[in-house]
């Protein structure tokens, strides 16, 4: 549930297709959210396939809170680029509606995956891994996300990771006043950490650690912590080493200063983990690196032995002919 009041959009008709918002020509639609609607486009002058993401303004104040995340999205969004971020192509406003364009990512989002597949080892270290750069080039460009779930992460045909929806984002103080202590913070139950209720003024990079810690949590079990009765994600997906467990609740932990400082410390911890471990389950890529290193040890212990043995063959030689 997202925790903002319902604007305007979410009564509005679909934008029938053929539509021209700018530059951008409106196809079918992708998604709904808190919002308003997503929709596939293409851009006219190159052809290029989009998302659009549609904000109708009304004079409501839902209307006007609508505008400040179209703003505060498109501001963000502005100033992010990299390979795992749905980078944007374009915004503006036509009549009452306000709308953004970013790269149009032909895949799924890991929500929806998570209904539909049953991801592998090799699924979780890549969506890891690709989250965590994603994050840690938003933090370090003064960004929180504050709204990390599996429906924001989208994840190509490919595997590729692409972050999305940065309706609910904050700027360091440096950058906006709109990130003051004073503001509401938004995002989604479930997700939030518990400075976003209680002390907006210190929402950092731990607030998105947590989020990343319930998300990854979710992934593992496609349940959230709570739901579980805190049930460790070793328990219920066997998969997940039980030193997993530990990070994941690491990254959880009430005390904001308990948690990992930062998404690299983080999603490498958990990737270690993930790593370190032996098999419980007949799932092989779970194996990859573990198994590599086993053969190279194994591969190391049988050279020393033979080396050994010659030494002791040689020496013994030498002996005779003494
Ligand atoms: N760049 C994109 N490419 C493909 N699908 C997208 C893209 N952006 C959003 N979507 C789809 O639209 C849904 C809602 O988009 P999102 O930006 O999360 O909006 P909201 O703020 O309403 O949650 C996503 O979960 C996804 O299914
Ligand atoms: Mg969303």
């Amino acid at each position: 549930m997202k925790l903002w009041p319902r604007n305007a959009g979410c009564r509005q008709a679909p934008l029938a297709p053929g539509t021209r918002l700018g530059n951008f020509e409106i196809g079918g639609i992708l998604g709904r959210g808190g919002m308003g609607a997503v929709y596939m486009a293409v851009r006219q002058n190159d052809g290029q396939p989009a998302a659009v993401k549609v904000f109708p303004r009304d004079n409501t104040a839902a209307g006007e809170d609508a505008r400040a995340r179209f703003e505060r999205e498109a501001d963000a969004l502005c100033s992010l680029c990299h390979p795992n971020i749905a980078n944007i192509l374009g915004h503006g406003s036509c009549g009452v509606i306000d709308y953004i364009a970013s790269e149009l990512v032909d895949g799924a989002s890991l929500e929806q995956l998570l209904r539909a597949t049953t991801l592998t080892m090799r699924h979780y270290r890549r969506i890891i891994t690709e989250t965590g750069r994603a994050l840690d080039h938003i933090h370090s460009s003064g960004i929180i996300h504050c709204d990390i779930k599996p429906s924001n992460i989208l994840v190509s045909r490919g595997g590729a990771v692409k972050i999305t929806d940065f309706g609910c984002a904050r700027f360091a103080p440096r950058r906006r006043a709109f990130s003051g202590a004073n503001e509401k913070s938004w995002g989604t139950a479930g997700y939030m950490a518990p400075e976003q209720f209680d002390a907006p003024e210190k929402i950092g990079i731990q607030t998105d650690v947590y989020a990343l810690g319930v998300t990854f949590y979710k992934m593992f079990t496609r349940r959230l912590p709570g739901q579980a009765g805190c049930v460790p994600a070793s328990r219920v997906n066997a998969l997940v080493p039980p030193a997993a467990d530990a990070v994941l609740w690491r990254a959880m932990k009430t005390d904001q200063s308990e948690r990992y400082a930062s998404v690299s410390e983080y999603c490498g911890a958990l990737i270690e983990a993930l790593d370190d471990i032996a098999p419980r389950s007949g799932d092989a890529e779970k194996y990859d690196s573990a198994g590599t290193r086993m053969r190279a040890r194994l591969i190391l212990i049988l050279s020393l032995a033979a080396t050994l043995a010659a030494l002791i063959v040689l020496a013994a030689l030498v002996f005779k002919t003494r």
